[in-house]
């Protein structure tokens, strides 16, 4: 059978196969500690659960229009309007299967064969290979550790051809953790006014923020930025629901309205329950986040003192999101049974089996000299797993 060649260009969602490995291993009675997994381990709050019992008791099981329920996108657009002072019609929302979705329905509508899209490194896996599957180019722009990953105007200016459609924006960022202040984002916003591009503006961890930092949409930048921008949102990150697959886009009319035509074709409604569920976590309000970002904010102290303290590791405190995004090139030259760890790749694979630690390696985030660990989970497997990780690598010679 001759596949289309799209589909040769990508690989499976290296985050998503890790964690599935490391549940393998778990699964055989090994005892894996798991940094792989990108999703808070708090459970679901229960007014959330609640709804969704409601939905299914009231037989609100069947299919909804397609962009999603009109409930659910007001509650989207009031959310925007007061938290951010964004104005949407409802029309201009389109709820989806997951943030992740919400991208690819943007992907879908706005790229083609020949277009380019700036995607700053690192970056979150599926830009890029979501990019390749709607026949596009990834320009890939570097952006540097020292400075925090932050985007300078000069390097993106240099990246820009007559080609460029778009440019990513993900603050705060998985996997670096690393967010941008309003002057960044105006210096971006610049550009993209300048060169007349479309900004996709994924602030799926709009919530998870630490040290007093505040979340900045670049679409807030100006009435004529947020006219050529796509905010992507969902629930996902922030009311614990990776399961749920519940995210959102807001932004220009034809652009959405061409994305909502293409979900109709595709995958119709996002499930009716977790939609009435999104509209609850919607109402809940800040306490429930708030209560997870401080433990997260425990663990991202002990996480990030802890890799440091690790000889020939140095991690950055990140400010948002709840990754460990460490520059491991300190023992990458170390070798195992006399062979070089040689990447990051290397390092993760001999973590996993030598320390059963699951870690995602930073190749496929742009980086082989990182390696990414979540700190969403328990305190305890955090000590336990630095423990491993230091022991193992100081068995390296
Ligand atoms: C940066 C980023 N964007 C989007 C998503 C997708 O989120 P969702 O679970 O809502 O599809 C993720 C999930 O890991 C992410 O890290």
């Amino acid at each position: 059978m001759k596949l289309a060649a799209r589909v040769g260009r990508i690989v499976p969602s290296p985050t998503l196969s890790i964690t599935a490995t490391a549940k393998a291993m778990a699964a055989q009675g090994i005892d894996v500690i798991d940094f792989a997994s990108g999703e808070p381990d708090f459970d679901t709050p229960e007014p959330v659960k609640a709804a969704a019992e409601a939905a299914i008791r009231a037989g609100f099981t069947k299919y909804t229009p397609s962009s999603g329920i009109e409930e659910l996108r007001r509650a989207i657009a009031d959310k925007l309007n007061t938290e951010q002072g964004l104005q949407y019609d409802t029309s201009q929302i389109l709820v989806s299967c997951g943030a992740k979705h919400s991208l690819y329905n943007v992907a879908e509508a706005l790229l083609e064969s020949g277009d380019e899209l700036i995607i700053p490194v690192p970056f979150w896996v599926s830009y890029q290979d979501q990019t390749l599957l709607n026949d596009a180019t990834p320009v890939l722009l570097q952006t540097q550790e020292h400075d925090g990953y932050t985007i300078d105007q000069e390097a993106l200016e240099a990246v820009i051809t007559p080609r460029t459609k778009a440019i990513i924006v993900n603050s705060p960022g998985n996997p670096t953790g690393a967010t941008y202040d309003r002057k960044t984002l105006e210096g971006i916003a610049d550009v993209a006014l300048r060169h007349d591009l479309v900004i996709i503006s994924d602030e799926i961890y709009e919530k998870v923020l630490y040290d007093g930092v505040q979340h900045v949409s670049i679409a807030t930048v100006s009435p004529e930025v947020a006219a050529r921008t796509v905010v992507i949102n969902g629930v996902s990150k922030a009311y614990a629901m990776t399961g749920w697959r519940i995210g959102y886009a807001a932004g220009p009319k034809a652009l959405l309205t061409a994305m909502a035509n293409v979900q109709s074709q595709s995958t119709s409604n996002p499930c009716s329950i977790s939609q009435k569920a999104a509209v609850a976590a919607l109402r809940l309000g800040d306490p429930f986040t708030k209560m997870m970002v401080e433990e997260f904010d425990r663990r991202r102290r002990v996480m990030v003192d802890g890799l440091n303290n690790i000889q020939g590791v140095t991690c950055r405190m990140p400010t948002g999101a709840f990754y460990a995004f460490p520059n491991t090139s300190g023992v990458l030259s170390r070798r195992w049974k006399g062979q070089p760890i040689g990447s990051a790749a290397g390092l993760a694979t001999y973590l996993l089996n030598e320390a059963h630690v699951a870690v995602v390696p930073g190749e496929p985030f742009g980086s082989g000299l990182h390696i990414r660990l979540s700190y969403a989970t328990a305190m305890e497997a955090i000590e336990r797993g630095l423990t491993r990780i230091e022991a193992a690598l100081g068995r390296l010679s």
